[in-house]
């Protein structure tokens, strides 16, 4: 279901009907999404691609953006768009983030960048400044890979990194292919593909996250700005062995693939820790899964992340190494299959030091205490950081001048119903974003 509504037919916004005075403010926003998709026994997120949960959540986007009188659209690749002032004009500068959620997810990674980026756009209308450029809010479809396997699913097809071919080929756990569960959930798959049109008009994307780990919470800002994302990657390990009986089959004669993968996952972490890098295996799958079974075979997902390529590669390359020798001592067929890879990311230097100089000019906006990594000295200069996430910024940045805003996340913890931001810095965060989104639609030149 591609289409525009709240504007005129071509997607052009109108005038906004209403100020932004009278929308839902941000702690009510966020009370309204609070519940969807929350499992009451974990307290974490299951808001899957194209699932009811995610449904639920795109309503919610479509429901702000018109209450607010913007111009709402779903783009071939099933992202959501809101929009103040006409896109076709070009020179656009975007903000948002996702809705959807990894399993058991906290309430922040996404939502916050969305609901930050609504607040924001009511802020500037509230106060009278309306820019001079078009100013979108976006929710990405699939950002978090979790019902499919690919991370950033809606980004990487607008930007041309997915193809439509690759994406019909996306299966969940139950088989489901990604273009029925689009067509299940409204949209037609057949117009899955690279967007370039959209993305030339746009001059600069900023995406407000939660901070995934606690730099912040060590230099006591309460926001930051991304330099780079490191390079990153998901691999399917299988290891075959030979199903039999748990209470019969003498240990020496077993063909037992757990054993495999169990050794792959100690020499992950050894490798990763060896090399300064991250090593995951988040995921198993185990056939038969009976308790009383050999089991036939293992499926376990590494995720790595390095500071560089060089790095990653080297790690990745020696668990594959591992898993073949472990495979082999325990007479295994093992195959490694690569099922995404990331490249690094370094945000442009130009739209960072401008956004540097927004936030550092914003009066009251951080905290006193001086930190080690900071755009200049001084007590009002923001920190800068990297991060091992990956994000749709990440995927948009070969194409669109890009950048990041990270909000302190106390505990660090994310990926977990404990992920946390204190009210008082997520509405800190959606000032920030309020002043670099004016101080961005009103520059000229954003490259
Ligand atoms: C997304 O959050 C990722 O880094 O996997
Ligand atoms: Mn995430
Ligand atoms: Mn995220």
């Amino acid at each position: 279901m591609t289409g525009v509504s709240g504007g005129s037919p071509s997607g052009v916004a109108r005038e906004p009907a209403r100020t932004g005075g009278d929308a839902p403010s941000f702690r009510e926003m966020w009370r309204d999404l609070a519940p969807i998709g929350r499992n009451a026994t974990s307290g974490g997120y299951r808001r899957y691609a194209w699932t009811g949960a995610d449904g639920e959540c795109r309503d919610w986007f479509r429901a702000q953006a018109e209450g607010r009188g913007l111009a709402y659209e779903v783009d071939g690749n099933g992202n959501q768009w809101a929009w103040l002032g006409d896109p076709a004009r070009g020179g656009a500068v975007v903000t948002g983030s996702h809705l959807d959620s990894v399993p058991d997810g906290g309430a922040y990674d996404g939502p916050l960048g969305v609901v930050s980026a609504f607040a924001a756009l009511d802020e500037l209308r509230a106060s009278g400044r309306i820019p001079d450029r078009p100013l979108g809010v976006v929710n990405f479809g699939d950002e978090e890979g979790a019902r499919f396997g690919l991370a950033c699913v809606g980004s990487r097809l607008t930007a041309g990194r997915l193809t439509r071919a690759e994406a019909h080929e996306l299966r969940d756990a139950d088989g489901v292919s990604l273009p029925r569960a689009m067509e299940a959930a409204g949209l037609d798959p057949d117009a899955l593909g690279p967007d370039p049109e959209r993305l030339a008009r746009i001059a600069a994307f900023v995406e407000l996250h939660v901070e995934q780990g606690r730099a912040l919470d060590h230099t006591g800002d309460p926001v930051g700005i991304a330099s780079a994302i490191w390079p990153h990657g998901r691999w399917r390990f299988d290891f075959r062995g030979e199903a039999n009986h748990a209470g019969t089959t003498l240990l020496a004669d077993r063909r037992d693939p757990m054993l495999g993968y169990a050794e792959t996952v100690l020499a992950a972490r050894r490798e990763a820790e060896l090399a300064g890098a991250l090593a995951t295996f988040g995921k198993v799958a185990v056939e038969p899964n009976g308790v009383n079974a050999i089991p036939s075979l293992v499926r376990g997902w590494l995720d790595s992340r390095a500071p560089d390529q060089a790095t990653l590669d080297t790690v990745v390359g020696a668990v594959e190494r591992a898993a073949r020798e472990h495979g082999a001592r325990h007479g295994l067929d093992v195959d490694v299959v690569r099922e995404s890879a990331t490249p690094v990311v370094e945000f442009g230097h130009a739209l960072r030091d401008e956004i540097g100089r927004i936030l550092s000019a914003g009066a009251g906006l951080f905290g006193e205490a001086p930190g080690p990594a900071r755009t200049a000295p001084g007590a009002r200069s923001v920190p800068v950081l990297p991060t091992g996430a990956g994000h749709d910024a990440g995927i948009l940045s070969g194409t669109v001048p890009t950048a990041m805003l990270f909000v302190r996340n106390p505990t660090g913890v994310s990926h977990s119903p404990a992920e946390h931001a204190a009210e008082a810095d997520c509405l800190t965060g959606a000032r920030a974003l309020t002043e670099v989104l004016w101080g961005l639609t009103r520059g000229q030149d954003l490259t």
